[in-house]
């Protein structure tokens, strides 16, 4: 099979390092890719939004499966575009996108359908949503309705900081037509994890549990970044918890939507908070999640092809199960200096090879590229070295030994990542 996988980050490295194992595949292509993926697969130069010209691509080139890294392809409808051309895609269509780009649109469906989640409000007018605010009390969490890059969330500590989100989101536009409409809900306390899995809207196949690093510095300090690191499995995931989950909010939102007439064919992920009233849906996101799928993958011990492709023909029935390696899996982002502001680019990577070389550890890039025989820097996230381990102690032991291995200018990285599963 030829396959095309949309993106450039660490996630969709390590999707064409999983694909490129797969006993189906025989030429992989990625729009646009990275320096990392350009190692596996052949990278184009498309950008990941860039629908009717990633359609063109397909086409040309008889792509008989392609897979879709980041939102904003899905939100545009990429989906529903290859299939009026008769080609196969992994992912929701645009209706079914509809519940990571607009928090409204999720929340209501969540609310309608019984899914556990934070109280909240729906607000189009600054004045209302204030009143709203200063009747709550702080802590609360104000959310611009579309997609803002992972930046559209404000956990406000103070009514001011809170107001301040409203003013800057409904008044300065910030995010522009996303933060029109505003949901202002009830803050939640507790620890996060993600669960993702695979549906035909029928099926559902669990992926493995995992728990990412937001902030920027050591015990959740300092601002929200794209992700510093992640591990797998979530040990606050035990078997009861992924039943719960599995059962008031995975099932309960792939059925609402089929009841609404959406069909959800893709992987679905939940941002769990585990509250001392029960696990509840955060968010949902229709897509892998970054760096979630750094530490998934490396366990996986099915092959991801053929769990796609029978998501896309709705024939997930025919796979019984997933296999995974008992093993942990640590990644750890190394990140330019300045990120998650701004930062520096075309720093050179030294030690790539030698970190490469140890066992159990592969290096994903995120934001590299290229240039003569050298790897250069070219974006905020730039690696997620990652290492599998015995336990999630050696995992870390390993991942760290490496990444020791590895330098740029300015990278700076958690030293923490995988700490909160051991405590
Ligand atoms: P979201 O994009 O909705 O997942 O929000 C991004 C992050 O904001 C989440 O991963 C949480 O850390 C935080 N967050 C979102 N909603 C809430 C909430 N209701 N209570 C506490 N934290 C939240
Ligand atoms: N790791 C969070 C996300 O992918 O949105």
């Amino acid at each position: 099979m030829r396959i095309l996988v949309i993106g450039s980050g660490g996630r969709e490295h390590a999707l064409v390092w999983k694909i490129a194992q797969s006993r189906l595949v025989a030429k992989i292509f990625c729009a646009p890719g990275n320096g990392g993926i350009a190692h596996l697969a052949e990278c184009v130069d498309i950008k990941a939004d860039d629908v009717f010209g990633l359609l063109e691509f397909a086409r040309k080139e008889k792509i008989d499966l392609t897979v879709v890294g980041p939102e904003v392809a899905l939100s545009l409808g990429i989906v529903d575009e290859f299939i009026k051309a008769g080609l196969k895609i992994f992912g929701p269509n645009k209706n079914a996108a509809n519940l990571e780009a607009s928090k409204v649109f999720s929340k209501q469906l969540m609310q309608k359908y019984n899914v556990p989640t934070a109280d909240f409000k729906v607000f189009d007018d600054p004045e209302a949503a204030n009143k709203y605010i200063e009747k709550i009390g702080a802590p609360c969490v104000v959310k611009a309705d579309g997609l803002a890059a992972g930046k559209g969330v404000v956990v406000a500590k103070t009514v001011k900081e809170a107001r301040g989100a409203v003013a800057s989101m409904m008044q300065d536009k910030i995010f522009g037509d996303a933060g029109k409409k505003i949901v202002v809900e009830e803050c939640l306390a507790g620890q996060e994890a993600s669960i993702m899995v695979i549906t035909d809207s029928k099926q559902v196949l669990a992926l493995a549990s995992a728990q990412d690093h937001k902030r920027v510095f050591d015990n959740d300090q300092g601002a929200n970044t794209g992700g510093m690191g992640a591990y797998s499995p979530a040990s606050i995931v035990t078997a009861d918890i992924l039943v719960e989950v599995m059962e008031k909010v995975i099932y309960r939102i792939i059925d609402g939507l089929a009841k609404e007439g959406i069909g959800y064919r893709g992987v679905l992920y939940a941002g769990i908070m585990l509250t001392k009233e029960g696990p509840k849906a955060l968010e949902f996101n229709v897509r892998f999640g970054d760096p979630e799928t750094e530490v998934i993958l490396p366990r996986l011990k099915s092959d991801l092809v053929e769990v796609m492709l029978a998501a896309t023909d709705e024939e997930l029935i025919k796979v019984k199960n997933l296999y995974w390696d008992p093993r942990a899996c640590v990644c750890v982002v190394c990140a330019s200096g300045g990120y998650p502001g701004d930062y520096a680019k075309d720093k050179e990577i030294k030690g790539l090879e030698e970190a490469e070389k140890l066992k159990d550890i592969v290096v994903f890039h995120a934001g590299t590229k290229k240039s003569g025989d050298k790897i250069l820097t070219s974006g905020g996230r730039v690696l997620g070295v990652t290492g599998l381990g015995d336990t999630i102690e050696d995992a870390i032991h390993k991942t760290y030994k490496a990444v020791s291995k590895i330098n740029f200018e300015g990278m700076h990285y958690r030293k923490d990542i995988g700490a909160r599963a051991i405590r």
